[in-house]
């Protein structure tokens, strides 16, 4: 009946679109797994960082890298988040992850199915998902919603609505122009604007298209 071994829901989306948010949302209201793929290339930003050493370097040790700590880290800084996108280009470290992405995909650990949101899960990871989402939001929206997120007392990255305007600019430009595996809507994914929706109405949506495919 399904496509995949256990059924799919890809969302691919720019930064501060909510597919984070929707991705979570979703898997909990339909008891499926939720993978947050940008987490593992901030992971191995993150690593770079840590080990001061360049990522190739660091990934050739693949079998030594554990991804069990990912949850306990705060990997949302704004360097963290530029190094992610600056690393992500590279074919090695995207090949390095995309096994671990299929692999999630095909054994959820709750055996229902997945939730996986990034940049390229309907385009390159898993182009035959049962469901596939592109979301989106203007640049002034998601600078707002990013620049509230980071006004939250427990961070320390104190920037300005301006600086994360750019920021967020340069990861689009990054994130859509690179060669290997850009992000882009394809085909057949349903595009949500989240612009002037909250997120239960972006969930409300979302839940409408997928009842119709399962
Ligand atoms: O989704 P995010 O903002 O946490 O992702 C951080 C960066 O990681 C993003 O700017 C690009 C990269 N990324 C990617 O290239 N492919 C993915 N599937 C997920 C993230």
């Amino acid at each position: 009946m399904f496509k995949n071994l256990k059924p799919v829901i890809a969302i691919d989306g720019t930064a501060g679109s909510g597919k984070g948010t929707l991705a979570r949302k979703i898997a909990q209201i339909l008891n499926f797994d939720h993978l947050d793929t940008g987490k593992l290339y901030r992971y191995l930003a993150h690593l770079e960082l840590k080990e001061n050493k360049k990522i190739l370097d660091i990934i050739k040790y693949k079998n030594k890298i554990n991804f069990s700590e990912i949850n306990n880290l705060d990997l949302r800084t704004e360097k963290i988040s530029s190094s992610a996108s600056i690393i992500a280009k590279k074919r090695e470290v995207r090949d390095f992850l995309t096994k671990f992405q299929r692999n999630f995909s095909s054994f959820p650990p709750s055996g229902n199915g997945s939730v996986i949101d990034g940049r390229d899960i309907g385009s390159v990871i898993i182009p035959n998902a049962e469901v596939k989402f592109y979301i989106d939001a203007n640049l002034e929206v998601r600078s707002k919603r990013r620049l509230k997120e980071i006004e939250s007392p427990e961070k320390n990255d104190v920037l300005s609505y301006n600086e994360i305007y750019k920021q967020i600019l340069s990861r689009d430009i990054r994130d859509k122009g690179r060669s290997e595996s850009p992000l882009k809507k394809t085909k057949n994914s349903i595009l949500i604007d989240t612009s002037f929706l909250s997120p239960e109405e972006v969930v409300t949506r979302a839940l409408g298209e997928i009842k119709k495919v399962f």
